[in-house]
């Protein structure tokens, strides 16, 4: 179980890939700014809030700080080993097959779990606009899940199913819709700046931390969520042109434009609308997601800002702007379903790599004989995700999500550390910057920030890492290619039949190349 994949294996086939390159920094950082703004900044702001009040801001750069060394070190990884597979990759190469299984595992939790969290917040701005433009009034039994103070939201499971949908007949997002929805993202969010900033309160910063710096850490962990996405731009590595030199920048370049937007998006919330978290009777803030605190929001018709499930549009509404309110509402209902092909995409993707490497059944990475799509795998995620979406708020969702990740995160800044001891020799063409510092600091960091999830979401992790560990000794241990002595060095000419996953969305079509 430590045996390892070995590096120059990996390589191999990354070379055999070559002929595939496409990508440039700038089509990887919108990639990124593609798969990163999304449900975290559109409606997680109203979590943050909930748990920090106004000191969500240093929730924000924290998430941020943290994202950023663990980006340094995804950089380093994925220059040297600029395949796809991502952490789960790295970790085969560097500590042993049942530690990359086990960060496969959790990945399934960053992606498919991500994109139900994303299905649940695009679920509640589409229904905000159709209340407030079209004056649709759905029931809230239809549109919210059971803990939310609803019984099933349909719209959320609709979209993820149209999304597998989607990818079961081979739909790729286009560079050029890609980038299309970036800038629809980015002017939605530069609009609401331009409209909070002139109107803030400065007094609506008092008091900055009302829950203490437990909730900052508790929103931090949450908001995290906010941030995740900058590692599909490593996913993309095998795409990526001089990946040396356009995967860092990919990856750092999407990651700080994000933080930015982030910080005076979240500072105009709040000094326009206030980020008082609602509190029981003895001071504690009530959790998101919990039916106490959907009680006490339909008691306060929910009036305040940590109620909404469409926290800016809510926000423009309350100062305003209902009409752009209503805008913002339909950019992120244009935006946030190329987010949630991202996240199935990237799912589909991590299955077949480990499919590939026989730790799960290679009959889960059938190809469809018309669509060329893994269309097995891909229906299988998208009903879990349409299920996930159906019954469990967005913030729980995203919470459960955070914890995979972060343990992903934490596997690569190890992961880096051990290569430069091990193989010391072996050319860097991007080294993580003070990496005895940087490395440790991600590690650490994705460790807080995981301690500071609910006890429930790391409960959750922990029965999915034990279930993880015994589908892997029935299975994997046995039927893992390495066990058996077959190390995969696909042939791939530019021209074979597509026997993998089709590219990354956002690559140019395969014509293109
Ligand atoms: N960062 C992505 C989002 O916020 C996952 O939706």
């Amino acid at each position: 179980m430590w045996r390892v994949k070995p590096l120059d294996a990996i390589l191999a086939t990354a070379e055999k890939k070559s002929l595939h390159r496409s990508l440039g920094a700038f089509q990887l950082t919108m990639l990124g700014i593609g798969a990163i703004i999304g449900t975290g900044i559109f409606v997680l702001t109203a979590e943050a809030a909930q748990k920090a009040g106004p000191g969500m801001i240093l929730a924000f750069i924290i998430a941020g700080f943290v994202c950023a060394v663990a980006a340094l070190c995804y950089a380093e990884m994925s220059s040297m080993v600029p395949v796809s597979g991502s952490a789960y990759t790295y970790s085969y190469a560097v500590m042993g097959e049942m530690l990359a299984w086990m960060v496969g595992w959790a990945l399934i939790l960053e992606y498919a779990v991500a994109a139900g969290a994303v299905s649940v917040g695009w679920s509640g701005y589409v229904v905000g606009l159709l209340e407030n433009a079209l004056h649709i009034d759905i029931p809230n039994t239809l549109v919210r899940g059971p803990l939310d103070g609803g019984l099933v939201n349909l719209p959320a499971a609709g979209i993820a199913l149209v999304v597998t949908a989607l990818l079961v007949i081979g739909t790729r997002e286009s560079a050029t819709v890609n980038a299309i929805l970036v800038a629809v993202k980015v002017a939605a969010l530069t609009l609401f700046i331009i409209l909070a900033f002139p109107v803030m309160n400065m007094e609506n910063f008092n008091p900055f931390m009302p829950l203490g710096f437990g909730g900052v850490s508790a929103a931090a962990a949450s908001i995290f969520f906010a941030y995740v996405g900058f590692d599909a731009v490593s996913t993309a590595a095998e795409e990526t042109k001089n990946p040396q030199r356009n995967m860092p920048i990919g990856l750092i370049g999407s990651l700080g434009i994000c933080t930015i937007f982030y910080i005076l998006v979240a500072s105009g919330v709040i000094g326009t609308v206030g980020a008082q978290p609602i509190v029981d009777s003895a001071g504690q803030g009530l959790r998101p997601g919990s039916p106490a605190l959907s009680a006490a929001c339909q008691a306060i018709g929910e009036s305040k800002v940590v109620c909404s499930k469409e926290a800016l549009a809510w926000t423009l509404r309350n100062i305003g702007w209902p009409q752009i309110g209503n805008l913002i509402g339909l950019a992120a209902g244009l935006a946030l379903p190329s987010v949630i092909l991202m996240m199935m995409f990237g799912q589909t993707r991590i299955f077949f790599v480990m499919s590939r490497d026989g730790l799960l059944p290679s009959r889960l990475s059938a190809v469809h004989p018309k669509f060329h799509t893994p269309h097995v795998i891909t229906i299988i995620t998208g009903v879990f995700v349409a299920l996930f979406s159906a019954f469990f708020p967005v913030g729980v969702l995203a919470d459960i999500s955070n914890s995979g990740t972060l343990f992903a995160f934490a596997m690569v800044a190890i992961a880096v550390l051990v290569l430069r001891r091990t193989d010391p020799d072996r050319k860097r063409p991007f080294r993580t910057p003070a990496v005895t510092v940087v490395a440790p600091l991600a590690a650490v960091g994705c460790i807080y920030l995981f301690f500071s999830l609910s006890a429930e979401t790391q409960l959750m992790f922990a029965g999915w890492a034990i279930v993880g560990l015994v589908v892997y000794f029935l299975y994997g241990y046995r039927n893992s290619h390495l066990a058996r002595g077959v190390v995969e060095v696909p042939e791939l000419s530019p021209d074979a039949p597509p026997e993998s996953v089709p590219p990354m969305p956002g690559a140019p079509p395969p014509g293109a190349r």
